[in-house]
């Protein structure tokens, strides 16, 4: 077995990132095929897998893909195993473990995460059986006024991040810690920067508190940037300067890497923003290595330029790697 600081050096490696791929079968249907008119179902969430995993060339910008656990059954249309196929690449499969969103008690507007229970069973399972090197946990954050997030949602999926990363660890595996802020909202850049170190800073000290192994985690976050529904689009320094003040601000140097999601931002703006982050990192020397782990702003082009049809694989596979090479281009920056 790898050290798992090793692990997650590896999946943060200079230049490249990590597809997210880890709908679930109804955000598969739903969120990726639905859109754009493709029939929903099984064989269609396969095809589209295929279309990204199966690309010729993806690991010269890949280290990782995170799954869903139904991929990790399925083969590619050439009939080789998704994780397999991913391993033969050099590209460690990774595996999301949450089992989405349960109402929270205490605030009911808010959510906590689930998916603890039988987790270790699982997790021996997926080492095992596909070999798996890292797994995912997302944790939702919404922004409403002053009065959304509470401390108390905070504080309940920070517990249930550490719990899980414990699980995590002790299956041989890094695990990546995500509390995802949602963009969707009128609230500022500068409350989305409040909001998010406060969900940083506890999230940090709750690992820590648990005892988790801090050099072998991965920290997946938001960017910093104003809320959707307020139509403005922060310049890409601005949301440079606010992102990395918060980090700055509440993760420890041990952390190995720190990886950024996409959040509904369009392609275009995930990646300059990425790449001002990345740049003023170098200025501030940062500690940690930063990329991407996008799921939309790395999928969104390609799905739409496939709709579906066999004949536009070829054609959707390239504007794959046009945007994968734009983003680890972005790391250049
Ligand atoms: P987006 O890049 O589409 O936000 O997805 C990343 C992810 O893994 C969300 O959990």
């Amino acid at each position: 077995m790898h050290d798992l600081n090793d692990i997650a050096r590896s999946l943060v490696a200079s230049g490249k990132g990590i597809l997210a791929a880890d709908e679930s079968n109804e955000s598969a249907n739903e969120k990726r095929l639905k859109p754009f008119g493709i029939e929903l179902g099984e064989e269609n969430r396969r095809v589209f897998r295929d279309l990204l995993l199966a690309t010729p060339g993806i690991e010269e910008y890949l280290t990782g893909v995170i799954l869903y656990e139904e991929t990790l059954h399925q083969k590619s249309t050439e009939g080789i195993p998704f994780t397999e196929l991913l391993i033969q690449k050099g590209i460690v499969p990774g595996i999301k473990v949450d089992q989405g969103l349960e109402p929270f008690p205490e605030s009911k507007d808010e959510t906590i995460t689930k998916g603890l229970i039988g987790l270790p069973e699982r997790l021996t399972d997926y080492v095992k059986t596909y070999h798996t090197g890292f797994t995912k946990w997302r944790a939702v954050v919404k922004i409403e006024g002053t009065r959304l997030p509470t401390a108390q949602a905070i504080h309940e999926n920070a517990k249930r991040l550490a719990q899980y990363a414990l699980e995590v660890q002790k299956a041989g595996m890094v695990p990546m810690v995500e509390p995802e802020m949602l963009l969707d909202g009128t609230h500022s850049r500068m409350r989305a920067k409040e909001v998010l170190t406060e969900t940083l800073g506890t999230l940090m000290q709750v690992l820590e508190d648990h005892a988790v192994d801090m050099t072998a985690v991965i920290l997946k976050t938001s960017m910093v940037v104003s809320g959707k529904d307020t139509g403005k689009i922060d310049s890409p320094e601005e949301v440079a300067e606010d992102t990395l003040s918060v980090l700055m601000d509440t993760v420890p140097a041990l952390v190995p890497g720190i990886v950024f999601l996409s959040g509904g931002q369009s392609p275009d703006q995930a990646t300059a923003n990425l790449a001002a982050i990345s740049k003023l990192a170098k200025e501030r020397t940062a500690p940690w290595p930063l990329t991407f782990s996008f799921a939309r702003a790395l999928q969104e082009e390609a799905i739409a330029v496939w709709a579906g049809k066999d004949e536009n694989i070829p054609a959707a596979r390239e504007a794959f790697i046009a945007r994968l090479k734009k983003v680890s281009e972005a790391l250049a920056a």
